[in-house]
């Protein structure tokens, strides 16, 4: 009988999958490639138990082609890849970092193939340890590392410019004053998309299944947080996934009570039939991989191409502003969901190959 860790490696579309099971940890290090159509692959290390090894496959596998779509359309030189480090749970720090330094030797060992930054589970100084031996094909160290730091404000700027073009297409007007946004995930990207929102006068709600996270939102910004299943039942104008996958899915699109949904969760609709749910409630759906690259192009315009803090803001912006509108307007246009829409922008760019990377052109090479 074939295997379902068989079915996902046979069948898939993308280009390879590098599984290797670190014995000191009873850790698997799965990296998926899968596309170099536009450049070596990139994509975060996402660190976190799984429940078998073809779940953590299968992520790997879903998120390395978000990646790809993602660089598409942010015009970078990069292809898709991700790392998923399924590790047993209560790992200790000290057998963590060893992991960490391990599976640098991998990146090492595969030459450039792949490179890497942070993801759900980990911060910018594991990318510190992954570098003393995966350099120099890490993003996202600490600053005194040589690095940009946490990608996650960046990526936040950009969740917050898709909102704009959001409102500015269900209201008329992009200003989020007095929108409610419901946040699911006070973490990296979460924490300070939510005190980009409070500075705009929105009027915000978040949940996070972490206690510690609660915390630390309630500390730095006053918020209480609301219990992590009502924010899909919660009447707001803009729901904002910024934790887990699959969280639009048959059971809690018809409980959602929002008028669209942008966020920074990477793989947000459980599958395709979801985009097709969500467009039927006369939900607006702002693709994730779309209002979601402000990480990648901050990690690696400041690390490859030069660009300042400011400047990386600023491009991140005009970036979401722009290809998020083309989308909604071709979304309009072809009369698909938005999802299909973003595809065929991306699709576009990868059958162009390379030379349509204009973020790259010029750029040093990493
Ligand atoms: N993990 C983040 C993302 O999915 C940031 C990242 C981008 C990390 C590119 C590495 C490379 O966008």
């Amino acid at each position: 009988m074939t295997s379902r860790v068989e079915t996902l490696l046979g069948r898939w579309d993308g280009e390879e999958v590098i599984v290797r099971h670190d014995q000191l940890t009873n850790a698997w290090i799965v990296i998926a490639i899968h596309s170099t159509r536009l450049g070596p692959a990139a994509g975060g290390t996402r660190m976190k138990p799984y429940e078998s090894l073809a779940d953590a496959v299968e992520d790997a596998q879903r998120l390395a082609e978000g990646m790809t779509y993602k660089f598409a359309i942010a015009d970078l030189p990069r292809g898709g890849g991700k790392a998923v480090l399924a590790v047993p749970q209560g790992l200790r720090e000290r057998e963590r970092a060893d992991l960490l330094r391990r599976y640098g030797a991998l990146i090492a060992q595969l030459g450039g193939l792949y490179q890497t930054g942070p993801d759900v589970g980990t911060s910018a100084v594991d990318m510190d340890v992954i570098a003393e031996t995966g350099a120099p094909y890490v993003f996202g160290r600490t600053p005194d590392h040589g690095g940009s730091g946490d990608s996650g404000p960046a990526t936040a700027v950009g969740v917050l410019a898709g909102m704009r073009v959001t409102c500015e297409r269900l209201f008329g007007q992009g200003a989020l004053a007095g929108r409610s946004v419901v946040v699911q995930g006070a973490g990296s990207v979460g924490l300070p998309l939510l005190r980009l929102l409070l500075e705009e006068g929105a009027d915000v709600a978040f949940a996070d299944a972490a206690p510690e996270a609660c915390e630390r939102a309630h500390a730095e910004l006053g918020l209480r947080a609301i219990a992590p299943e009502e924010v899909y039942d919660r009447a707001c104008d803009i729901f904002a996934p910024c934790a887990l996958g699959g969280i639009l899915n048959e059971r809690t699109i018809p409980r959602l009570r929002c008028r669209a949904v942008v966020g920074s969760a990477n793989n947000q609709l459980a599958s395709e039939g979801d985009a097709v749910r969500l467009r039927d409630r006369g939900i607006l759906y702002a693709p994730d991989y779309v209002v979601n690259c402000g990480g990648a192009m901050a990690l690696l315009g400041r690390e490859t191409l030069g660009w300042s803090h400011e400047e990386a803001d600023a491009r991140i912006a005009a970036t979401v502003r722009a290809t998020l509108a083309q989308i909604y307007a071709l979304a309009d246009a072809e009369d698909v969901p938005t999802d299909e829409a973003a595809r065929i922008v991306a699709d576009a760019r990868l059958e162009r190959g390379p030379a349509s990377a204009s973020a790259g052109r010029g750029g040093a090479a990493m």
